[in-house]
């Protein structure tokens, strides 16, 4: 017998596994891997699977709540959110509670916020790709725990690393797409509003707030046939 196999006859392989996974992106991790999100969240804090994992403060996983209708999904922790550990706690972040708040969609109660990529890449530049894979089964498994019925994707980098369309935002923005079962909206990414302040019709703020209270609606719809 190896001494592999002896020494797994000590304890759980799956227990094993697990402890492998944060190491190397050529591990899987397979659908069902975490019981909840805080062994998720303890993973990506030990995780090497990219280069990110060097150069992170904290990763970051998520923030809201953990039964929501409704999760956004972000690119990558900038600096604040590298800092404290939680998504969209910026300046973006401050725009996107206002626009949530706007059609009384409040962070604590109806959404679940999280990113394609869970630690800062350096001077905030995008992700690459091989980092977005590197990332995505957590990803895969936050969605699945929480499971949301909505899903939107700010910004193209978030549409990319969940559907893999590499269409432009400003093309897709507004339109629901299904994916894996669940109703997806791209929409700008907050930081692009900030760039863009205009409110004028058709302007990306304008859009913005159609988009959202679309949004609101289906929520509405959802909530009330369940
Ligand atoms: N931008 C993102 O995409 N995610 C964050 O968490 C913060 C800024």
């Amino acid at each position: 017998m190896s001494s592999e196999i002896q020494l797994s006859l000590f304890g759980n392989s799956n227990d094993n596994q697990k402890d492998l996974i944060p190491t190397d992106s050529k591990i899987p991790i397979p659908p069902g891997t975490y019981g909840n999100i805080a062994e998720l969240a303890q993973h990506c804090n030990q995780c090497h699977r990219c280069e990110l994992g060097n150069t992170r403060t904290h990763a970051v996983v998520g923030r809201g709540n953990l039964k929501a209708l409704i999760m956004i999904v972000g690119e990558a922790p900038g600096q604040n959110e590298d800092e404290t550990g939680l998504p969209f706690v910026g300046k973006s972040g401050q725009l996107l509670e206002k626009i949530l708040a706007s059609v009384n969609l409040s962070t604590e109660e109806d959404v679940y916020i999280a990113n394609i990529n869970k630690c800062r890449p350096p001077n905030n530049r995008v992700p690459t790709p091989d980092e977005m894979a590197a990332c995505k089964p957590y990803l895969l498994e936050q969605i699945r725990l929480v499971d949301p019925k909505i899903i939107l994707l700010t910004g193209a980098t978030a549409v990319k690393g969940i559907t893999g369309d590499k269409r432009g935002i400003t093309k897709i923005r507004g339109q629901w797409l299904e994916w894996e079962g669940r109703l997806c909206m791209p929409i700008f990414h907050p930081s692009y509003l900030l760039r863009n302040p205009s409110k004028e019709k058709g302007a990306p703020k304008w859009l913005m707030w159609q988009d959202i209270q679309a949004v609101r609606a289906k929520f509405d719809e959802i909530r009330n046939n369940n």
